[in-house]
């Protein structure tokens, strides 16, 4: 696992657009794993930003986001979907037909997710998947439990990942309680996967993940066993 440790967010995502950028420069029709949440906006900034500067072409990559609320219609303000278009998408030049966001609309989610485990693998797997981390250790909606979910699946969020969600509504009570997720399996099956971490509320999680130690009651810690990990991560949370 290599880790690199910024002074600030801003340069922590400059570092972060540059891998993927470079990822997107060395295999033009690339399979990339995104993900939604604080951390990865200012990645996403510089990514467009690369985009309208001519450095960066998006027209022969695939994408696939971590997951999505369910209930949820697409056109909602606090859809994944929407997040990720007014973020990333409705700036760059991917055509919308190779965008995957799990659908928070359908009326049989176990289909909706392992039809994507099926696209996920039709697609040649993820060449490189961004991830954020919960302050539980969470990534995208693998919670803490005794066991883990290998495939993409429906899961029910913990009380902390709905309060810490929570400032994006107008009410707790409008946080949907359940998702659609990647599980561990396509996640571990990335060729690279780069995590970003920024800020003190995140130190206990990047400390468990540093410590070598594998937990289900942490899941990101898995990532100890995968052999193409960048943690990037700011000052903030390295030092707590
Ligand atoms: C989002 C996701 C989540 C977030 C995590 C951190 O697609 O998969 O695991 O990465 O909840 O969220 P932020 O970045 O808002 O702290």
């Amino acid at each position: 696992m290599r880790v690199i440790v910024c002074d600030t967010y801003e340069e922590m995502s400059k570092e972060a657009a540059k891998i993927m950028a470079a990822q997107v420069h060395l295999k033009p029709n690339c399979v990339l794993g995104l993900a939604t949440g604080s951390t990865p906006v200012g990645a996403y900034n510089e990514l467009v930003a690369m985009y309208k500067n001519g450095e960066i072409d998006f027209k022969d990559v695939t994408t696939f986001n971590l997951d999505e609320y369910y209930p949820i219609k697409r056109n909602n303000d606090q859809s994944y979907y929407y997040f990720m278009h007014d973020n990333l998408f409705n700036h760059i030049n991917i055509p919308e037909e190779r965008i995957h966001v799990l659908n928070g609309e359908v009326a049989d989610p176990e289909k909706e997710c392992a039809d994507y485990d099926k696209h996920i693998v039709e697609h040649g797997g993820i060449d490189l998947q961004l991830l954020g981390i919960g302050r539980n250790g969470h990534i995208a909606f693998n919670e803490p439990d005794e066991n883990l979910v290998a495939a993409t699946h429906v899961t029910g969020l913990t009380e902390d990942t709905i309060d810490a969600n929570a400032r994006f509504f107008d009410d707790i009570k409008d946080v949907p309680t359940k998702s659609l997720t990647m599980g561990m399996a396509p996640i571990m099956k990335a060729r690279k996967i780069l995590i970003l971490i920024n800020g003190k509320g995140k130190h206990a999680a990047l400390s468990k993940l540093l410590s070598g130690e594998i937990s289900t009651s942490c899941p990101a810690t898995m990532l100890n066993m995968h052999n193409d990990v960048v943690v990037i991560c700011d000052k903030e949370a390295y030092n707590g």
